[in-house]
């Protein structure tokens, strides 16, 4: 069973934990990552501990799970590296010989531009100019490095030949629909596309393939970095509503607006899943923190799900109550799912 899951708004919402909580709960024997690069931050609070992932895939909390990154996607081997060490994951992870290879030159270049850093907004990863390196076919890839000699595979094959004996398979999208430079708010995106289709493109797996696709939303949208954001509150606004949020790369605040329908439609027609995991509802409704089942749910949370299912027409399968792994309500067995 090959699952994707992939972000609804501007990124940050929340996939990092959706993913660890699947991982665990699916016996997950590959968790890949596709996307951009270390651009991406997902963060991951288990066994109170906090991890805040750019490169090792969020299903690194079951250590059963083989960790895969994807032919398109991009490393900064320093932060692999230490990645790699925060989590203990030696052994189990690996990434595509055509892995692209982020250097200092790219982030020099990332950070000295006006334009990407001030405009745009850029994380400053180096990502953008790897990516136009790739396009020029000049950029280093894993496979030119000896000393990464030893975390290379290949990534397409092994989750294809997973999928084909049935072993369960997480595809980890990264960044957010609306910052996908086709699809996104142009020119305020990353550097890829960032839809599902181009997420199992970085994996290297055909569209027949893929069983459920997860899209996830935040109970309200954030974004960082320049370009629009409808609806969007003030910072005054957001840090009473207690909806004011710093970014996991850059430790920039993150802009907030309300939960909203027109992108989610959007998102929806351009991933086509079958699954909607909302998370945070807990920062909506503070009465609900940590909790585990649908019914315990206060009248408000309910109604706030079941306006997004009937307006939406896909049933909410997840639901996240808190920061923790643990913190989230599965019915997904209620739906038939699993
Ligand atoms: P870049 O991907 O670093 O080139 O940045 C381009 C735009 O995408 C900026 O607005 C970034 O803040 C945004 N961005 C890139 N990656 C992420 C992410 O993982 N989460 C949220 N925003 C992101
Ligand atoms: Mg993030």
């Amino acid at each position: 069973m090959l699952t994707v899951v992939i972000d609804g708004f501007f990124g940050d919402t929340g996939k990092g934990k959706v993913i660890s909580h699947l991982a665990l709960c699916d016996d997950v024997k590959i968790g890949v990552r596709g996307g951009v690069g270390p651009n991406a931050g997902h963060t991951v609070v288990f066994n109170g501990k906090t991890y805040k992932l750019r490169q090792v895939p969020s299903a690194f909390v079951n250590k059963k799970s083989k960790l895969l990154i994807g032919a398109g996607v991009l490393v900064n081997p320093k932060i692999f590296f230490q990645e790699v060490e925060l989590t203990g994951t030696k052994g189990r992870v690996f990434m595509d010989y055509q892995t692209g290879i982020i250097e200092d030159k790219h982030i020099d270049e990332d950070r000295s531009s006006k334009y990407l850093r001030e405009k745009i907004g850029t994380t400053g990863t180096g990502c953008g100019p790897a990516m136009r390196d790739r396009v020029s076919r000049t950029l280093k890839l894993a496979r030119d490095f000896d000393y990464l000699k030893e975390y290379l595979t290949d990534v397409a094959l092994e989750v294809n030949e997973a999928i084909d004996r049935d072993d369960n398979v997480i595809i980890e999208g990264t960044q957010g629909t609306f910052l996908s430079l086709y699809h996104g708010t142009y020119p305020y995106v990353t550097s890829k596309d960032v839809t599902a289709s181009s997420i199992c493109a970085d994996v290297g797996v055909g569209p027949k393939k893929v069983d459920e696709i997860i899209i996830v939303f935040k109970s309200y949208v954030t974004r960082v970095g320049g370009g629009p954001l409808e609806n969007e509150y003030s910072e005054e606004e957001a840090k009473r509503l207690g909806l004011y949020e710093i970014a996991t790369v850059t430790g920039r605040v993150r802009r907030a607006a309300p939960f909203n329908f027109n992108y989610a439609k959007r998102a929806i027609m351009l991933n086509s899943p079958t699954q909607i995991a909302l998370t945070k509802i807990d920062a909506l409704f503070k009465e609900d923190y940590g909790k585990n089942s649908y019914e315990d749910l206060s009248r408000d949370a309910r109604k706030f799900i079941e306006n997004i299912e009937d307006q939406l027409g896909l049933p909410v399968t997840l639901i996240g109550t808190g920061p923790d792994t643990h913190h989230i309500v599965d019915r997904r067995k209620d739906y038939g799912l699993i």
